[in-house]
């Protein structure tokens, strides 16, 4: 579709920043592609040994790397998700189930506004999910009410890069039952090829408690006092973290593509 043309790899993921185009470059843009990558973390422990930011670094670099090969501009990182399960450790920042709707659809909206029409979510936190889905089913309300210009045309897709398949299966294959569900070594590895400086803050671990249901965050405490579940991120290796990376952009480039053209 001439209007969704991806736009083509580019050299430098600078290259596809929002936040470094000016608004009469966007225009320009938006004549031949109406979409756009909006990359979503979370700020949140991920165990003692993993940083604070890990959703939101991991997301943002899947994000980009699907950006520099498609052209497709990506937008500032939304760092800030559902957490709130996390909150009984130090460093959580979270958002509630109603706030983080009411913030998807905000920005879906603006983006809307001035012609974008397909807006592919790239997630790095599994409790943002719900709420994401519940943002877009309001934005698409509202862009109707709002008589919004083509507002039949908007469509958001949530992508979530840590349950891509090739991630599954490489994540399984490095680190077998002790990938966990959370502080996983899969997405420490990503940490650690994106920020090197995060290589000081690994070391051994006693074994983890085993991952199993979370409720409030006193439970979440109780159940699993380090902060993780089930894995051993001292397991993650910068290396495994490109790997993942890669795994995740090819997989994500053909939803990318097809959701464009759709
Ligand atoms: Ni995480």
């Amino acid at each position: 579709m001439a209007i969704n043309k991806l736009p083509g790899p580019v050299s430098s993921s600078n290259d596809i920043r929002l936040e470094l185009r000016s608004w009469t470059e966007v225009d320009e843009y938006l004549k031949t592609c109406k979409g756009i990558i909006l990359p979503i973390g979370s700020t949140e422990q991920h165990g003692p040994t993993g940083a604070i930011g890990t959703d939101a670094i991991t997301a943002e670099a899947v994000a980009r790397e699907v950006g520099r090969q498609t052209g497709v501009l990506v937008a500032p990182t939304q760092v800030f998700g559902m957490a709130e399960h996390h909150l009984g450790f130090s460093g959580t920042m979270s958002l509630r189930p109603c706030t983080l709707i009411a913030v998807v659809h905000d920005l879906v909206l603006s983006l809307a506004r001035n012609g974008f029409e397909r807006v592919f979510v790239i997630n790095g936190h599994g409790g943002n999910i719900a709420s994401l889905k519940a943002g877009f089913a309001q934005a698409y309300t509202s862009a109707m009410s709002q008589n919004l210009h083509r507002a039949t045309y908007l469509s958001c897709k949530l992508v979530n890069w840590f349950m891509v398949k090739k991630v599954i299966h490489k994540a399984q294959e490095l680190y077998g039952d002790m990938e966990g569900q959370h502080a996983t070594p899969s997405e420490i590895s990503v940490t650690l090829h994106v920020e090197p400086s995060l290589l000081s803050k690994q070391r051994p671990l006693p074994p983890p408690s085993p991952a199993g249901p979370i409720y409030g965050y006193e439970d979440f405490q109780r159940r699993y006092p380090d902060g993780r579940m089930g894995s051993d991120p001292f397991l993650a290796k910068a290396t495994h973290g490109k790997v993942f990376i890669e795994q995740a952009s090819i997989a994500l480039i053909d939803d990318l593509f097809n959701f464009l053209s759709s």
